[in-house]
């Protein structure tokens, strides 16, 4: 099967890899030469996990041209995943797609038999159906139909795991214009997928909406959770594990993303709740839930601002454990760590920061004001308070002479609660989520 990718960022340049790991033959196309250039020479065009040993071990099957109309006519099937970043009014503009759909549109005059084009990109509802099929028939000078299909085919992936997420999909979500179409992509995925995901195939409309009620929905459970925690701050004995454990034991539930601990971030959850209120508000449906979801999601950053305030003491800097917006990424868009340091900084703190992948993408967003730490342990052993905001595992393996200090201890807020209990023998441990005994007006306990 000859397949073509256009996009070759942080989910095409995975996908190109594991459709050529499946025996697809693939040619990536992206406007900027450098990726181009990058994944002709085997590099991958970005830092996932997995990825770059598969460009390795498939390297024979996976080429990148910037000749667009080449690469439509040497496939059958065209992947289209470019950024649709939110706009204004938090609606996700597809200005990208639009373009990208045309240009394979040309490309598609010089193509007389079946060519489907998939949209993977996350798009407003309508949109599909709409703008990008318009440039699409205009463009190709012939409407979807015999020798033409177009789907809308998000993806479920979580920076990190991108690779495993692709082989190892929950579902495939497939909008169709007609059965070929549609058959098509799923023979794709039959062959892409090591396991036997749920397929649902239903229109462009319908799947633009389940593609974003999914994100929402996670993100309900996960300000869920923290809206528990913020309670179990204030109640004397409660603890947010002990009481999401519980909850997540009903199958009704489930217990993942129901951890009280940082809010959500990331290039999707974030925008995707946002759009999705934005698309309620249009249409004249109540948005609450999702707006909802969001305030308790940007209120998570004032939470432990609070609990940093309400400690802070000394003139050495306040050190952030995580800056990712997840372990596993180096990606800081939307993240909680970052938002904290930024805000450290902007009220005058001295801030120490210290991630092992986002260092360099968290410097170039926090300026010179933040100091950086070479590792977890240096970034505890010279700060005044520490604060954990992305479960990288290494945080929970930090030697115990860095928390150490003479004639004081150390504060240490875990909003992970990953830290070992034996650091409580030398510092301060501020669990958020865990009921203050005394009933403390920030409202978690310390445990030391
Ligand atoms: N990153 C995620 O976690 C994630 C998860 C689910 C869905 N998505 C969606 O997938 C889409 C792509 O996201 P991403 O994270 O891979 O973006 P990205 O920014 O990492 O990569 C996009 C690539 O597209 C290229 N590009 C832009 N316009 C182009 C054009 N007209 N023609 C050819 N190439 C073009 C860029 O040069 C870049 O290499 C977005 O709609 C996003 O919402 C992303």
């Amino acid at each position: 099967m000859h397949l073509s990718i256009v996009g070759l960022g942080k989910l095409g340049s995975p996908m190109a890899a594991v459709l050529a790991s499946k025996g697809c033959h693939v040619v990536g196309f992206d406007r900027s030469a450098a990726v181009v250039d990058a994944l002709r020479a085997g590099r991958a065009p970005v830092d996932e996990p997995g990825l770059q040993a598969l460009i390795d071990a498939h390297r024979e099957r996976i080429s990148a041209t910037t000749d667009l109309t080449a690469a439509v006519a040497a496939t059958s099937a065209t992947f289209v995943i470019v950024p649709t970043p939110s706009d204004s009014t938090g609606r996700f503009s597809t200005t990208a797609v639009v373009d990208a759909v045309s240009a394979i549109g040309t490309a598609l005059q010089q193509k007389t038999d079946y060519h489907l084009v998939v949209v993977t990109s996350t798009v407003m509802p309508g949109a599909t159906g709409g703008e990008i099929r318009r440039a699409l028939e205009s463009r190709a000078g012939r409407p979807l139909g015999p020798t033409l299909g177009l789907c809308y085919s998000p993806e479920f992936i979580a920076l990190g795991s991108v690779v495993r997420d692709m082989l190892r999909p929950d579902m495939v979500l497939i909008g169709e214009s007609d059965a070929r179409a549609g058959d098509l992509l799923q023979s794709i995925y039959a062959r892409s997928c090591d396991n036997q995901p749920a397929v649902r195939r239903m229109s462009f409309v319908n799947a633009e909406l389940a593609k974003i009620a999914v994100n929402t929905f996670v993100t309900t459970k996960i300000s869920y959770a923290n809206m528990l925690s913020d309670v179990c701050d204030r109640l004397p004995g409660a603890d947010v594990d002990v009481v999401t454990s519980a909850v997540g034991a009903d199958s009704r539930i489930g217990p993942r993303y129901l951890r009280g601990a940082t809010g959500y971030g990331g290039p999707c959850f974030p925008r995707d709740n946002v759009a999705f209120g934005a698309l309620a508000r249009t249409l004249g449906a109540r948005a609450e839930l999702a707006e909802a979801t969001d305030s308790v999601n940007r209120y998570q950053v004032e939470r432990v601002l609070g609990a940093i305030e309400a400690r802070a003491t000394g003139a050495a800097p306040i050190g952030v454990l995580g800056l990712a917006y997840k372990p596993d990424t180096g990606v800081v868009e939307e993240s909680q760590g970052l938002a904290v340091a930024s805000h450290l900084l902007r009220q005058g703190r001295r801030v120490i920061v210290y991630d092992p992948k986002a260092l360099p993408a968290a410097r170039a967003a926090l300026g010179p004001s933040a100091q950086a730490a070479e590792t977890a342990a240096d970034c505890v052993a010279k700060a005044s308070l520490v604060v954990v905001m992305t479960p990288w595992p290494e945080f929970g393996r930090i030697p115990l002479d860095a928390f150490r200090r003479t004639g004081r201890r150390l504060t240490v807020i875990d909003c992970w609660r990953m830290t070992p209990p034996e650091v409580a023998s030398v510092a301060d441990l501020v669990f958020p989520g865990t009921g203050a005994e005394t009933g403390s007006a920030v409202g978690v306990t310390n445990r030391g």
